[in-house]
């Protein structure tokens, strides 16, 4: 089937570069003579019919920018039979011949349901700040949340020295250790929590006991918000100052700064690469991948696959980080 028009949308929890993904996606129809419908709010907008046509000139002056033009959403009523129903009407009415999704694992698993069901192509960019897709080293806004929390840690940690203290800070990762394990190094924390490593209040304990009698007066410990080390890095850091009075402990919880910001050079590149791709594929009838990254090349993975193994952590960094803390 010869593709006369593409949708594209953004869903899940946004993360920097979506805009540069979603610019090369409606600039690579227009150069292959393809019609671009943008759908806003991710699949709750496609239920509701908020489609709009978009040309070359509706992405402009948007390759830098945080956020999606296009908002996103977690659909509840996509999850539903009935909801996606109504999303695939919509789609004959717009004449969709084929979607791209710009998300993360829970849209692709949605967008798996509904080709299937529906019979619609659909390729899907790896639009997450987590990390935690299979078959990409990088997913899309990884790079520039990195640069985020580096930035934000080295503030804190100017004041953490002034003071003498210990700060836990939290960095986002529901299921994946990478930002933590990343950032980390990056920024020379003592210690660094992530949920595919066990670590344990004990053997926490006794690495700042450590750096303390080896002449250290303050401290960052990188906690990844899915490490269950604690229940939550407040408890984690009341347990730790029982066993270890001798710091000030202060907590810090980065947030939802993480996933704004204008994208970094590596993303919007990365982004615009995507994009292009996105469509090239589906114009080669190709349906069901998802555009990934490695080695420096631009890769395809079934979506299944994609959602299926959470990219593993890399142990060399592991070891690296180990290393330092000597
Ligand atoms: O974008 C992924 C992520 O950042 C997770 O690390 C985090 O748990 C989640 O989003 C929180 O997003 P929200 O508050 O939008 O549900």
């Amino acid at each position: 089937m010869k593709i006369k028009k593409i949708a594209v949308l953004t869903s899940g929890g946004d993360s920097p570069g979506m805009n540069t993904a979603l610019r090369a996606v409606v600039r690579t129809c227009s150069y292959n003579n393809i019609q671009c419908a943008g759908v806003y709010r991710g699949f709750q907008g496609l239920i509701n019919d908020e489609i709009k046509t978009l040309n070359t000139r509706s992405v402009r002056g948007i390759i830098n920018r945080g956020g999606t033009m296009l908002y996103s959403a977690r659909s509840e009523e996509f999850k539903s039979k009935d909801g996606r129903k109504k999303a695939y009407e919509n789609v004959k009415k717009h004449n969709i011949d084929a979607i791209v999704v710009i998300g993360g694992d829970g849209s692709f698993t949605g967008s798996l349901i509904f080709e299937k069901e529906f019979k619609i192509p659909i390729i899907g960019i790896p639009g997450t700040i987590d990390n935690d897709l299979f078959g990409t080293s990088h997913t899309l806004g990884y790079d520039t949340a990195l640069n985020t929390v580096m930035e934000a840690i080295d503030k804190i940690r100017d004041t953490a020295i002034s003071h003498d203290r210990l700060f836990f800070v939290e960095v986002m990762g529901r299921d994946a250790g990478h930002i933590a394990l990343n950032s980390g190094i990056a920024i020379g924390a003592q210690e660094i929590l992530i949920p595919e490593l066990k670590i344990g209040i004990d053997e926490l304990v006794i690495s700042l006991k450590k750096s303390k009698k080896a002449g250290k007066s303050s401290s960052i410990v990188v906690v990844a918000e899915g490490d269950d080390t604690g229940k939550n890095v407040f408890e984690l850091s009341k347990r730790v100052e029982e066993k270890f009075p001798d710091y000030e402990i202060k907590v810090s919880v980065l947030g939802h700064m993480q996933r704004g910001g204008s994208p970094t050079c590596f993303d919007r590149v990365l982004g615009t690469r995507m994009g292009v791709t996105a469509v090239e594929t589906l114009i080669n009838g190709q349906s069901s991948k998802m555009i990934g990254f490695k080695e420096g090349k631009i890769v395809l993975t079934p979506l299944t696959a994609a959602i299926k193994g959470n990219s593993k952590i890399n142990p060399e960094l592991i070891r690296v980080a180990e290393i330092m803390n000597v």
